[in-house]
């Protein structure tokens, strides 16, 4: 893709055509199938999908993308054995405080959806410390969904707003479709444009339900740890060329 103009304010090039998707999420799948190809332990495949990770920020980066949402462990991943759980955890402790100086230096700020506080109270705390350092960057929002699940999302959502109706403050005729997206955990996030699942599976395995409402889906048969800046830029370029309906013609 070529970007075109003059860079905007936090130094992205710019993408008023629309060509670029401002919000891109990605499932990133296939640690294990990458791992057990090679005859390894599935934790390297984890961590090779931990560089997958930088490669792919450094390709949001350059091609102009705000927010990069990433799906690192489900609500669901709890059901893996004890020893995979305490790979990931460490994995995740140990690239944060690896990378919190580059990702500083790229303009990199960090989101967390999803509730890591069930990670317990070390890895929380460095989590905290992450996007504390990082609250001043403002070229890329990285996205990390930790223990995230999206119905369990769309249920607090649900459970805030009968609160408020509760208490008096809201009427339940008032609801509508902007009220629910503000009580979800993206609410100060771009609409999702974008989503890409690595590995050949072709579902959204609890992620992003209500988000991608609109978003354009892509399956790519390429394990995570294999994915990189070529394959960023071929998703954005088929991006480029779909054409988003939004219901009309
Ligand atoms: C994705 O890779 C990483 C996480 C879910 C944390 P998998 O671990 O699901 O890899 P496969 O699907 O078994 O190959
Ligand atoms: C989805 O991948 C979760 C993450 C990538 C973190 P899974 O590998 O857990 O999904 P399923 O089990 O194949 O649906
Ligand atoms: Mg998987």
């Amino acid at each position: 893709m070529s970007p075109a103009a003059a860079p905007d304010k936090a130094g992205r090039p710019a993408r008023e055509d629309g060509s670029v998707p401002r919000h891109v999420a990605i499932i990133m799948d296939g640690n294990g199938r990458w791992a057990k190809k090679r005859g390894l332990p599935r934790v390297a495949g984890h961590r090779a999908g931990a560089e997958a990770v930088r490669r792919t920020l450094r390709a949001a980066v350059k091609n102009g993308v705000e927010v990069v949402t990433l799906y690192a462990f489900s609500s669901e991943n709890w059901r893996r054995s004890e020893e995979e759980v305490s790979d990931l955890k460490g994995l995740l402790g140990y690239y944060l405080e690896r990378e919190l100086e580059s990702l500083a230096k790229e303009g990199v700020r960090l989101k967390l959806i999803g509730d890591y506080s069930a990670f317990g109270p070390d890895l929380s705390k460095r989590l905290e410390k992450a996007m504390t350092k990082l609250q001043p960057s403002n070229r890329l929002t990285l996205v990390v969904a930790l223990n995230y699940g999206s119905r369990a999302e769309i249920a607090q959502a649900a459970q805030k707003l009968a609160v408020k109706v509760g208490e008096g403050s809201l009427d339940p005729s008032a609801i509508d479709e902007s009220l629910v997206a503000a009580e979800l955990q993206t609410n100060d996030l771009p609409e999702l444009d974008l989503l890409i699942r690595t590995s050949g599976e072709v579902r959204l395995s609890n992620f992003l339900l209500w988000q991608a409402a609109y978003a354009e889906l892509m399956f790519t048969p390429t394990l995570w740890p294999d994915f990189g800046e070529a394959e960023f830029e071929a998703a954005i370029d088929q991006y480029a060329s779909r054409e988003r309906r939004f219901g009309g013609r």
